[in-house]
């Protein structure tokens, strides 16, 4: 029988998964949360395959120490190619976050044409376009990634610069034109320029982030299976814990910044030891 005073398994490719890690926080706000950044080995978006999947099982090796009751697989490039194939493997709960931000896309859009930016990977992986179809078919979707908005979201110096401006612009021309008014931000990094992005495509295009609806569906399936955490189990300093591949410091700067919590307690671990 699972424990439900033990924590949720969070993990991305870096920091992007921490604005998965916020909405959660924000809406089961009694729940510990175990976060893995895998900042040593990022970005993912542009790996193979196989290299994710191998990736995704050694994290979740990780996260299975820590005594996890469920797993949110908050990367978008990992919950297309390695999911269903870890979830198998698995006898704890394990979500996603591409089903979550589909359906929401799905509600909001009204001319039927939405529109993807993702990593490489994810979009080569037509997930969000075989869910989207199987939700509603019909809709139109249209796909572009943006390979570039992930290395400078980590390096956070450039999140107001001239040249994030220039490259999201690049980037959605193509979009615009397809008069799309729905645009799911399908990677985790990218609500960290959400109000880039929402210039960019003008006041007509409503953006899906899908972290809100991920943490909805989390707090569902925690109250499915009986795993909520008790009432009343506190929300004492030190509830959530942090650990990354790489170097702690500038993870925990960043993460300080988006978070309603104190970050202190990030370790960086050997993730190739699991
Ligand atoms: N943040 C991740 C995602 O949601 C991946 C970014 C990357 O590592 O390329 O897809």
């Amino acid at each position: 029988m699972a424990d439900r005073e033990a924590p949720i398994g969070v993990f991305d490719s870096g920091i992007g998964g921490l604005t998965v890690a916020r909405e959660i926080m924000r809406q089961i706000p009694n729940e510990r949360i175990v976060y893995f950044g895998d900042t040593a080995r990022v970005p993912y978006g542009s790996k193979s395959r196989d290299t994710i999947v191998k990736y995704s099982r050694q994290i979740i090796r990780f996260l299975m120490t820590q005594k996890v009751k469920a797993i949110v697989v908050a990367c978008n490039t990992a919950s297309a190619v390695a999911l269903e194939e870890i979830r198998t493997e698995l006898d704890i709960p394990v979500i996603g976050v591409i089903k979550a931000g589909a359906r929401t896309a799905v509600s909001a859009t009204r001319n039927k044409k939405i529109g993807i930016i993702a990593t490489e990977t994810t979009i080569n992986s037509g997930v969000y376009t075989h869910v989207i179809e199987a939700l509603s078919p019909g809709i139109s979707v249209v796909g572009k990634a943006c390979p570039l908005f992930v290395p400078l979201v980590e390096e956070g110096t450039f999140l107001k610069d001239p040249i994030t401006e220039e490259i999201a612009s690049r980037y959605l021309e193509g979009l615009k034109k397809e008069q799309i008014d729905t645009l799911i931000l399908g990677c985790t990094h990218y609500p960290l320029i959400r109000s880039l992005i929402g210039r960019v495509m003008g006041a007509y295009v409503t953006l899906v982030n899908p972290a809100y609806e991920t943490a909805l569906e989390l707090k569902a399936l925690l109250f499915e299976e009986k795993l909520c955490r008790a009432e009343g189990s506190g929300l004492q300093e030190g509830l959530h814990t942090f650990y990354v591949s790489d170097a702690t410091e500038k993870f925990q700067q960043f993460a300080e910044s988006i978070l309603p919590c104190s970050v202190r307690n990030t370790s960086q671990i050997n993730i190739e030891e699991y």
